[in-house]
């Protein structure tokens, strides 16, 4: 685990976006496995300074994403699907055909989730995994509890974490109660993990997560054994380790 201290939001979103364009340089057409939430939305901001000014090309990138709500349609404005296109794909140069997200209008779960890990082992696994963390330790919407060995699988949100993203939505009753996931093990077999974080809120569970032990309780604390782990957060993210 490699932990890299950022001295404020902005900070970290450059060293961020720094190791993402990195990879899209050394490997053209890699796989990037990519996040929502509020974190990871200034590492996009700086991927798309960067491509407007010609330093970094997503021509050849293919993108799987961690997670969508379910029953959500895409051109629903909360979708993330939405929230991908409106804060990253329609401002650099992805190709559309290249663009993956679990699909929340299929309501067949086994067949979506069957389905998505399909997507993922065709393009070959994923590169590198953007990941950001809920306060309770989850990544994508793998939740305290969630075991370790699942591939893409469909959740009931918790109560924290339908509270945490209602800010989203007009109000909390809006928010889809299930999604589809990525599993642990998807993102542990990911070639790279890049988590964001940040914000005087995260730093317990930074601590709890990369300090304490392993367990599913802890979704995150299962990328201390991932091989190359890199973490970047704030001064105030990272304040307690
Ligand atoms: C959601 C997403 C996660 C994200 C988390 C934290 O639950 N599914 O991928 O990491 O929110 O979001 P934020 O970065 O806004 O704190």
């Amino acid at each position: 685990m490699k932990i890299i201290r950022a001295k404020d939001y902005h900070d970290m979103s450059r060293k961020a976006a720094n190791i993402i364009s990195a990879q899209v340089i050394m490997k053209p057409n890699c796989v990037l496995g990519l996040a929502t939430g509020g974190t990871p939305v200034g590492t996009y901001k700086q991927l798309i300074d960067w491509y407007n000014k010609g330093d970094v090309d997503f021509s050849e990138v293919t993108t799987v994403n961690l997670d969508e709500y379910r029953g959500l349609p895409r051109e629903n404005p909360q979708s993330y699907w939405s929230f991908m296109h409106d804060n990253f794909f329609n401002y650099v140069n992805i190709d559309p055909s290249r663009i993956n997200l679990p699909d929340g209008t299929n309501m067949d779960a086994e067949g979506e989730c069957k389905r998505y890990d399909e997507v993922i082992h065709n393009v070959g696994g994923i590169d590198l995994q953007l990941l950001g963390i809920g306060h309770d330790g989850h990544i994508g919407f793998n939740e305290p509890g969630a075991a370790f060995e699942l591939g893409t699988h469909c959740v009931t949100l918790t109560d924290e974490t339908i509270e945490a993203n209602k800010r989203f939505f007009d109000k909390k009753e809006d928010v889809p109660r299930q999604a589809y996931t990525m599993g642990i093990k998807t993102i542990m077999q990911a070639r790279k993990v890049l988590m964001v974080v940040n914000g005087k809120g995260k730093a317990e569970i930074v601590k709890k997560a990369f300090f304490g032990p392993v367990t599913p309780e802890v979704p995150a604390s299962i990328l201390q054994m991932h091989p190359d782990f890199t973490l970047v957060g704030d001064e105030e993210a990272l304040c307690l380790i």
